[in-house]
């Protein structure tokens, strides 16, 4: 049974076809596949990958559908509930290497309330929107990569070689192209990279300040683009080749490519695909025990974020985007604050609660072993650099993690957070002299963990000050 015709052409572009960058197309991966994914960098947390596995494949579902249908389905926003180190942002940071989609993950805490000073909560959107300009340009420059490499080889060929004079010659002529055609082979080869040529370096493009009026941000974009030499080309400077290449990558993608089309794309696909996580959400919740005490910019914040999760228009360098159909996940650990202290409007735009575990022993050994590039993994590798093979004993694995929970369990609970200060902690000296036992193998043993941290855990005021 393969996929319907008319349908093809929607998820290759949806896609971004093909797959790029090592990026693994999240549109054509299941719940199932999508879980199996954060499996290998996450532990545990089953309830939360889920739900969030089932929204993201939702998106994709709904491109599927009529126009019309899709007007109705708006995105079920989730709400992540957990206790710090748990994972919450993790998951995240995992979801979006992985996705090919715009996504960005901001702190709730970082932003003001409009018209005071600091980032207002629009802006989030003209980062997504930024993200999503990026990911279509990436994508586009892969389709055309090779138009792309011919017009950077002919540049720097063109500079390369003294110019044809007007009205040369037939002989000239031919001439001319004989010696392009060999500089051709010698660029293919690599034999011109050490060479000079002068090429426009594109000006840094200047975001922005955040906090203007729309109309503001409109009339001091152009403003640059009339200072900055009509936008493109920055001044001429003297590089070799081989960095000539580089530069030229970005002229040779606005040259070729058409910017207005790709504008339009990015804002499809970040009016329909975009992902904001929202992260650190309960600090901005007004905690009901703060005995009437209000905070009036917490809740500017929140006033602020009600029209934009619902669904309003925000002016970004794309064009007004629509936030109608842009998925929410924010996350909180809610220690001293709780869901219920949100503003109810706000509470009901995140639909979907999840609630993360707090990690016990078995979790915590795991999260020290398991995950690709998990932290034993790490300092291995590190000490290989100094070519120290670090070997742990099964058994000061399972001390490490006892040791975490019960430090854990007398002081706060940071979560897997606890593993990081416990592990440096063991492994500070072997670190310092590391370079002088290159060559060797240096084993770590449940003996080494006890006499690093075991009298430090064993008092809890040791605890809180070293671990
Ligand atoms: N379930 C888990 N599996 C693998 N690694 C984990 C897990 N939980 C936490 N970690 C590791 O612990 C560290 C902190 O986790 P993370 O940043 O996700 O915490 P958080 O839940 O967002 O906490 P906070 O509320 O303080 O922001 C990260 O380095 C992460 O890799
Ligand atoms: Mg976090």
């Amino acid at each position: 049974m393969g996929i319907p015709a008319h349908l093809v052409e929607k998820i290759i572009w949806w896609a971004g076809c093909p797959p790029y960058k090592g990026k693994i197309v999240l549109e054509n991966l299941t719940p199932k596949e999508i879980v199996g994914y954060l499996d290998k960098y996450v532990i545990g947390q089953n309830d939360a990958k889920k739900t969030i596995a089932v929204a993201l494949r939702n998106r994709y579902r709904r491109m599927q559908l009529s126009e019309e249908m899709q007007q109705d389905v708006t995105p079920k926003n989730i709400l992540m509930i957990g206790s710090t180190g748990v994972g919450k942002t993790e998951i995240a940071r995992r979801l979006a290497k992985m996705m090919n989609l715009p996504f960005i993950k901001v702190e709730a805490s970082k932003y003001t309330e409009v018209g005071f000073v600091g980032r207002d909560v629009e802006s989030m959107i003209r980062d997504l929107a930024v993200t999503s300009l990026q990911i279509v340009r990436e994508s586009e420059n892969e389709k055309n990569k090779e138009k792309i490499a011919n017009y950077i080889e002919n540049k720097i060929i063109e500079k390369l070689l003294p110019p044809l004079p007007a009205g040369a010659s037939e002989q000239k002529k031919a001439e001319y192209d004989a010696s392009f055609a060999r500089m051709q082979e010698r660029f293919a080869k690599g034999e011109l990279d050490h060479l000079k040529v002068k090429v426009n370096v594109p000006n840094t493009p200047q975001m922005p300040e955040d906090g203007l009026p729309p109309q503001m941000i409109q009339v001091q974009e152009s403003i640059v683009k009339v200072l900055g030499g009509m936008g493109k080309k920055g001044p001429e400077k003297e590089v070799t080749v081989k960095d000539a290449k580089k530069i030229l990558e970005q002229e040779a993608s606005e040259e070729l490519l058409d910017e207005e089309s790709l504008k339009a794309l990015a804002l499809e696909k970040v009016e329909k695909g975009g992902i904001v996580f929202l992260d650190e959400i309960d600090k901005v919740a007004v905690s009901s025990n703060s005995q009437g005490r209000q905070d009036p910019s917490k809740e500017g914040v929140q006033r602020d974020l009600l029209p934009i999760v619902e669904g309003s228009t925000v002016h970004t360098k794309l064009g007004m985007v629509k936030t109608d159909h842009i998925l929410f996940i924010a996350a909180g650990a809610f220690h001293v604050s709780k869901p219920s202290d949100l503003m109810p409007e706000l509470q009901g735009r995140f639909p979907l609660r999840v609630e993360l575990d707090s990690l016990d022993e078995e979790t915590l050994y795991r999260i020290l072993t398991e995950p690709n590039n998990s932290l034993i993994k790490q300092y291995k590798a590190l000490l290989r650099v100094e070519d120290v093979d670090l070997v742990f004993e099964e058994s000061a694995l399972r001390a490490i993690s006892s040791y975490s929970l019960q430090a854990n369990e007398k002081t706060e609970d940071i979560g897997a957070r606890r593993l990081h200060t416990v592990m440096e902690r063991i492994l500070e000296e072997i670190s310092f002299f590391a370079d002088e036992h290159s060559g060797e193998k240096i084993v770590v043993d449940e003996a080494l963990v006890k006499e690093k941290i075991g009298d430090v855990v064993e008092d809890e005021d040791t605890t809180r000050y070293i671990l």
